[in-house]
């Protein structure tokens, strides 16, 4: 039987990559689709908090068991940066691509080697009542320019150590099976299943 879990995103992309893990024995459904469009504040100052707010916001208000993720990327030379204020880098209302522009500024003149960088997920489950972390977590380093067009957010100057290419150079699924949110969700499946 197909069980149905919600996944509290209207990403796109981040519900496709989540649907192509999902296999056939989970449908996943967005926030939209269960009639949420709410702007769910992210105020935490970890991404387990903001996993938290993001998963109980959908229990509390409309009543489904689901799971939440939270992102960051964070950069050795920037000591963590952007971190858990990965979305908001380049300021209020910025777009993916003002936060690139803000992270290669902001790692101008930086060596190739100090350029190290790891994305982490975290995944928060609310599942009968109980509440439970999954993560996941990739290295790899930051390009001085962009490559790629697939993927999103810093997709086009995260290079992977284990591929040597950057995320958007990458097909969804090579992505998912090295990537931070693939190995935290991958966790997540695992104990759905
Ligand atoms: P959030 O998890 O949606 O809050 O993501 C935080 C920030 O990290 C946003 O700027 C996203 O665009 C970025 N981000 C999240 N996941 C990925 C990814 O898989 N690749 C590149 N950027 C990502």
């Amino acid at each position: 039987m197909t069980k149905e879990i919600v996944f509290a995103t209207n990403n796109p992309h981040k519900l496709s990559e989540v649907r192509a893990m999902a296999g056939d024995r989970l449908r996943i459904l967005s926030l939209s689709e269960i009639g949420c469009h709410d702007d769910i504040p992210e105020t935490a100052d970890t991404l387990e908090g903001n996993a938290l707010i993001k998963a109980r916001w959908v229990k509390e208000k409309y009543g489904y068991d689901c799971f939440a993720d939270d992102t960051g990327l964070m950069v050795d030379a920037l000591d963590g940066a952007p971190g858990v204020y990965s979305a908001r880098y380049a300021g209020p209302g910025c777009t993916p691509d003002d936060n690139i522009d803000r992270l290669l500024r902001e790692l101008d003149g930086v060596e190739p080697e100090r350029r190290t960088a790891r994305f982490r997920t975290v995944v928060a489950l609310i599942l009968d009542g109980r509440e439970q972390l999954f993560e996941g977590s990739v290295e790899g380093s930051i390009d001085t320019c962009r490559h790629g067009r697939s993927g999103f957010g810093y997709d086009p100057v995260f290079v992977a150590a284990e591929s040597g290419m950057s995320f958007a150079e990458m097909t969804s699924e090579a992505k998912n099976a090295i990537s931070h949110r693939g190995r935290a969700v991958k966790a997540l499946f695992s104990y759905l299943h």
